[in-house]
């Protein structure tokens, strides 16, 4: 029974991809001239929520971007706070999770699918529990992307979480009416994504396309300011010590050949011992969720670091 119930769930998701599957498939070739993106309308800013999203820094991060440079390079792009404020004219976004790398590019080769799709997309406990269990990796950029959005705006916090198998496994958020299609934003971040560079890659690749006068703006996984959390589970495949320490090192390398590097990071002690070097260090507010409970938000600082 548990077995029938989980074959149809593709059957009737693919029923509901009515502009992405066979819409695709009879308009390839002149997908290009769908595309009719709106002049002005929207403003370019994340399209989705991001956990250590950086917006709220914005303006103590704007003032430290050189005010010229070549390329803009952000290795560990997230939700890309920084970069959709700031819209620099040549970038290079990247980072380590393959599906948020597909979902850019698929809001940014084919905006007007994903609003499509995702217009097209309920807001019910059933179809998002469908949508989880795809095997989303087999589909185009741009149902990637109206997957991944879908998830994210009606998933528990916006939380992206997978399991050994690559499966995402968050809750149902169980919002009143959350926003599943910001139409003009999207097309508004297609506008600024259309000539940036998205790689799928670790941030330590950065090295091997920086040249002098590049700025690059490193935001990793932060170093978890209580020692009660759990960061050694943290570090098994994921960013621990040994990765902070590489980050530094490359951030090193890349000063040493006239790039501009900005990095920020929790102040937990082993960040200022890493980078207590060689490195200009200032401290600045943020407001975060501070422990796991939902008014456990508070006032902490955090490390700026060029
Ligand atoms: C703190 S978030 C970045 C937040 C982003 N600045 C924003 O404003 O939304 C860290 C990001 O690093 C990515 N990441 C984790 N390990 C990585 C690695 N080794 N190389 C590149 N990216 C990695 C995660 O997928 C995540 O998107």
């Amino acid at each position: 029974m548990l077995q029938q119930a989980a074959r149809p769930q593709r059957i009737s998701l693919r029923s509901s991809l009515p502009t992405a599957r066979p819409g695709l498939a009879r308009t390839r070739g002149k997908e290009q001239k769908r595309e009719v993106i709106a002049p002005e309308r929207g403003k370019a800013k994340p399209f989705l929520k991001w956990v250590g999203g950086k917006r709220q820094l914005l303006p103590e991060l704007e003032p430290r971007i050189p005010s010229h440079y070549g390329t803009y390079h952000e290795p560990f792009v997230g939700g890309g706070a920084l970069f959709f404020h700031h819209q620099p004219r040549r970038a290079v976004l990247s980072d380590a999770n393959e599906r948020l790398i597909r979902t850019y590019r698929g809001v940014r080769d084919k905006v007007e699918d994903v609003i499509g799709l995702l217009s097209s997309y309920p807001h019910d406990r059933d179809f998002f529990l469908e949508m989880r269990g795809i095997d989303v990796d087999r589909r185009s950029d741009a149902e990637v992307a109206a997957w991944f959005i879908y998830l994210n705006r009606t998933g528990f916090n916006g939380l992206y979480r997978v399991n050994r198998s690559n499966i995402y496994n968050v809750p149902f958020g169980d919002y009143d009416n959350p926003v599943i299609c910001d139409a003009d934003t999207l097309r508004a971040c297609a506008r600024a994504l259309r000539h940036t560079e998205l790689l799928c890659t670790s941030f330590e690749t950065v090295v091997d396309r920086t040249r002098p006068g590049d700025f690059v703006y490193f935001d990793p996984p932060y170093v978890p300011l209580s020692p009660s959390s759990n960061f050694t589970a943290y570090t098994r495949g994921g960013f621990g010590m040994a990765e902070h320490a590489q980050l530094r090192d490359v951030a090193r390398t890349l000063k040493a050949r006239g790039v501009s590097v900005l990095l920020s990071n929790s102040s937990a002690p082993v960040v200022h011992a890493l980078y207590g070097d060689g490195f200009e260090l200032a401290s600045v507010g943020a407001t975060r969720a501070v422990n796991c409970k939902a008014a456990g938000r508070g006032r902490v600082q955090e490390l700026l670091i060029r």
